[in-house]
């Protein structure tokens, strides 16, 4: 993250100082649609496919990086879809101060950095305070879905979440052959596919 980018995109992407507080989810999307988390974004093919897919929801993306996310914001932009929005800013801080509770229907979080080096460990999106995190803003009944081609950090995500007393374990989807090129759940799922990676799939729902 560095200084704060142009405002040329709002307000299809905005930051988190442009979110001082609690978010008021109606006047956010100027609707009352469900809204669904994609969470660590990155260029947003997740979060444009589905913004044009169900555009009976609104999608928010949360992504640290500001050109990543800036990136995947200009192509809702082009689209004018009025249910697709990202904020620049680290995910654990806006879901601890600006989600309301119980406000949001699901969480995707696919590919999440595997931070390989030990060392780094700490940096990774998934652990202790992250699920709390994930129960605090879940609506009962919501969902949390996540994807990774790291098999150690799904075994990670998953002793995570199966162990939290707030989720109960939903069948694993299996991802479907692509029909095309881009027929990718997000770029990280097409770029380690054509790697001949093997992809992780979890669902849980909030009890
Ligand atoms: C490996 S990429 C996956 C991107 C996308 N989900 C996909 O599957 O193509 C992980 C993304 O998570 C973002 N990220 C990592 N930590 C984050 C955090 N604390 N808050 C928001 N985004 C984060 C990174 O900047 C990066 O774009």
């Amino acid at each position: 993250m560095t200084a704060d980018p142009p405002s040329d995109l709002f307000p299809y992407f905005r930051t988190l100082n442009d979110v001082p507080a609690t978010v008021n989810w109606a006047e956010f999307f100027g609707n009352t649609q469900p809204v669904e988390l994609d969470i660590g974004c990155g260029r947003g093919l997740f979060l444009f496919n589905s913004t044009e897919a169900h555009p009976e929801t609104n999608f928010l993306g949360l992504e640290l990086d500001y050109t990543e996310g800036r990136r995947g914001a200009r192509r809702l932009q082009k689209r004018e879809f009025p249910n697709g929005r990202v904020i620049g800013g680290d995910a654990h801080e806006f879901l601890r101060t600006r989600v309301a509770a119980h406000s949001v229907s699901r969480a995707h979080v696919y590919f999440p950095d595997p931070w390989w080096k030990r060392r780094h460990r700490k940096r990774r999106l998934y652990n202790e305070h992250f699920v709390d995190l994930l129960s605090k803003v879940v609506m009962h009944g919501g969902e949390v879905h996540s994807w990774t081609d790291v098999e150690e950090y799904f075994g990670v995500i998953s002793g995570l979440m199966n162990h939290h007393a707030d989720f109960e374990v939903l069948p694993a989807p299996v991802p479907k052959a692509p029909a095309h090129d881009m027929d990718y759940l997000t770029s990280f799922h097409r770029r380690r596919t054509l790697d001949g990676a093997n992809t992780y799939t979890g669902c849980w729902r909030r009890k």
